[in-house]
Order: C-alpha cells, then structure tokens, then sequence
C-alpha cells in the first residue's frame, strides 16, 4: 500500500544553525514545519565552534564583513535581524555572553546551551525534527514539494534549504543544496574552502615546520582581503586568524604579502632599534620586534641582511629592509581544504535569489538560507549571524506567503 504523504506548512533539510532557527521563527507564526536531516545528531557544526563556546555572533555584523559576488545581497537580511535580536532570545533562556576581541560574543554556557535553545525554540513552536532521515528525490509539481525519503513520503509547500556548505565532510557536509539549486535552474558558484590554513611545500614547508608553533602579530593580504591579526606557523604552513582571514580572498598560484611590523611604520621601528640598541646584530635587536625563531629563520634565509652592529647601518637601508619585512612575499602552493576549513564560499548564486525573502526567482517556494547560499562571512561570529539573518527573512516571508 503506498504510503500517504505527511503534508507541511514547510519542509527544512538541514537541522544546523540555520534550518533550526528558521523552524522557531516560521513556528512561532503559526506555521507547521518538520525539519529533517541525515546525520544523527542536530548542529554538529555550532557544537564544535568556537572551540566549544561558540562565537555566536559579532556586534559590529556590516555587508561588508561577508564575500558574495553581490556584495550588496546580504544588506536587507542582516538590517533586519541583527546581533541585538539575538541577544534578546538568548536572555530569554538565561543565557549569558563574553565579549572577546573586536565583537566577537561566546556564549558561558557553551555552544551546547545554544543548540539546546534553538531546539526548545523549534519544540515550543510545534515544529517536529527527524533526524537520520535520507532525502532521496525532491519534486515540484501543482505548487507542492514532494520529497521521498528513507522513512516515507513527505510533502509541503515550502522547501527551505538549509544544508549547509562542504566543509568538514565527517560530520555531515554534503553538496546537497548545490545539486538541488543546479535541478531547479540556479547557478552555483563554485564552491570553495574558507577561513583555512594556507600550506606550502617544498624546502619553504619545511622551515615553516621548523616554526611550528611560533605566533606573531603581522597584517596579512591576499586579494582585497588585509586583516590585521596574529599569524602562527605549522607543520604544513600558514593559519591563525590573519591567515584564515585571507584564506577567503585567496585564489590558487596568487602570492600573500605579510607585514611583520602589524601595520606599524617598519622604517621607525628599525631606526629605533639602531638607537637603542646600537652595538647590536640585526638579528639579535629584531628579537625585541618578533619571535626570536622567527628572527633566525628569516637571517637563515637571506631575508635578513648580516649586519653585525646596528649603528654602522645607513638609514636608507635600514628602510629598504623596512620596505621588504612589511611586504613578506610567499606564494602557499594550496589550503588544508575542506578537512579543516570553518566555511565554504562560493555557493547558490545570490542573481537567483530574492535578498528580502530567500526565496527562489525560479521557483516559487523554494528558499536557500544560510551558508550555501554565496555569501561568506569573516571569521568572528559573522557566519552565525548570516544563518540567523537569512532564516528570519525567510521565516517572515513564509509568514507572509500564506496570505
Ligand atoms: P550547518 O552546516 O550548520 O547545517 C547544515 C545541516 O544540514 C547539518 O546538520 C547537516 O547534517 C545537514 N545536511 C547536509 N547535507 C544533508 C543532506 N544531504 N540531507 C540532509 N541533511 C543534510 N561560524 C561563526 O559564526 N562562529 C564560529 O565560532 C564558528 N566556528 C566554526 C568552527 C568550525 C570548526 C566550523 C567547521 C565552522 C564554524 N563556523 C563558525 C561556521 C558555522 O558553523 C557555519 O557557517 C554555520 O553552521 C552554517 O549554518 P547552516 O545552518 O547554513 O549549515
């Protein structure tokens, strides 16, 4: 006997940050909403950021804080839900926050507690959650969705896509929301890994290696992208959050530039080490600058002139030098890829899509929300926000659709 669809104000695949939030809002309207996901457990990906504590947001959220080939795509979602909104539900569930560097809030009670809420959210609201559940084929016909799934059929009149982008495949990355956008006539723009650590090979990864472990505060620049933070060497090359900052700006065979004087004039600081520290090697005075390994690397390597006493140096060379450690050329040879990287950018291509709403321009119903769609934030709470955004324009809109 075939089996009679369960029939839904609005189907949500992926039960992550953003598939989650919007089944809280659209069911606090009134809306009937069933999420389903294949792996066997909700928000792997805010339970493991953060390092546990999950940046939940950044108070100084801006378009110009995400990548997307339309960088004036994200402006209406974020102008509408913004970092306040979300605070104000968390201190509904008693949640409190810290403050690190520049906006960026981690939540005391561990990113445990904000999946716990946004699944209490969900519950309050009636909407229903099955996980471990396949999707196997997606149909559109007579304004209805119909999906068929490992547990059966299922039908409703909204689909919202939610499935996430591809990094980190162990715990349930899938290109799932690309090859449906391509089934249903949208363009995808290929997706890559973001915020991620940049490798090298060669005699190059093998000093890095040398390095593992050495942090310094530097500004890095790959593209448009200069971020101004600490960089830290590992056995296969570049991260720390400089490096994965330009990860996003970064395009196979370009060079990066680093500028170990952080942005300082390079120029100053050198001739204020010839009068402080006159009758010293340059070497030995730049350890007072950066990390002494650092300071033996770069002599090791020619990029540091043998310069035995400081106060026999011109002053135009001491600014030529300034010049070249400001602009430390390096060419990575690739990224640590999707294994380790935090976003994908790239993704279903904003041209398809309505900034207001989400919802398809092709396909009336159908909504992409969260980081499939191509638009990327910065590390720092950025890509949450953009999940809590897009779901709430999304959530309004299906509200909104019924009339
Ligand atoms: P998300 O990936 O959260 O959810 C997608 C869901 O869809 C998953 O549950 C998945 O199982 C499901 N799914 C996939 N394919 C499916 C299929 N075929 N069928 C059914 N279900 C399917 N961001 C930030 O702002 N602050 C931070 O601190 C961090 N930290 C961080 C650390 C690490 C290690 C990573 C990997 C990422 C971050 N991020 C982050 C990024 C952030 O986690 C990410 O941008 C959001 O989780 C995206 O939310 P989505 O809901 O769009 O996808």
């Amino acid at each position: 006997m075939t089996q009679k669809p369960e029939t839904y104000d609005a189907i949500v695949l992926g039960a992550g940050a953003a598939g989650l939030f919007y089944a809280g809002q659209a069911g606090a309207m009134g809306l009937s909403v069933q999420v389903l996901d294949h792996s066997g457990k909700p928000a792997e990906k805010i339970r493991i950021s953060g390092g546990g504590r999950c940046n939940f947001t950044n108070l100084g959220t801006k378009a110009s804080n995400f990548l997307s080939r339309n960088p004036h795509f994200a402006k209406s979602a974020l102008a509408r839900y913004t970092p306040s909104d979300f605070l104000a539900l968390m201190e509904r569930h008693g949640l409190s926050w810290q403050e690190k560097t520049l906006g960026q809030l981690f939540c005391d009670q561990k990113s445990g507690a904000i999946i716990q809420m946004l699944l209490d959210e969900m519950k309050a609201m009636g909407a229903v959650l099955k996980l471990g559940i396949e999707i196997i084929a997606v149909r559109h016909t007579d304004s209805v969705f119909h999906l068929d799934t490992s547990q059966g059929p299922v039908k409703a009149q909204r689909l919202i896509v939610a499935t996430g982008g591809l990094s980190i495949p162990k715990i349930g990355a899938s290109s799932f929301a690309y090859d449906l956008a391509r089934h249903f006539g949208h363009e995808v723009i290929t997706p890559e890994p973001a915020l991620v650590p940049l490798t090298f090979e060669g005699q190059i990864k093998e000093q890095f290696a040398s390095l593992s472990g050495v942090a310094t505060q530097v500004v890095a620049r790959a593209g448009e992208g200069r971020f101004e933070e600490a960089m830290l060497f590992t056995h296969r090359g570049l991260s720390g959050p400089s490096i994965l900052q330009i990860s996003s700006y970064w395009s196979a065979g370009e060079e990066i530039s680093i500028d170990l004087f952080a942005g300082r004039s390079g120029a100053e600081a050198l001739k204020a080490l010839k009068r402080d520290m006159p009758m010293k090697s340059l070497t030995k005075a730049l350890e007072a600058v950066l990390p002494k390994r650092l300071t033996e690397h770069l002599a090791g390597t020619g990029l540091l002139p043998d310069w035995p006493r400081l106060a026999d140096v011109s002053h135009a060379d001491l600014e030529a030098l300034a010049t070249t450690l400001s602009d430390w050329r390096l060419k990575p040879s690739g990224t640590e890829g999707w294994r380790t990287a935090e976003v994908t950018r790239g993704g279903v291509d904003t041209d398809g899509l309505s900034s207001k709403t989400m919802e398809s321009r092709k396909v009336p119903g159908l909504y992409f929300i969260g980081e499939c769609v191509d638009v990327t934030g910065w590390l720092g709470g950025y890509n949450f926000q953009w999940a809590w955004a897009s779901a709430y324009a999304a959530a309004q809109a299906s509200f909104e659709s019924q009339f």
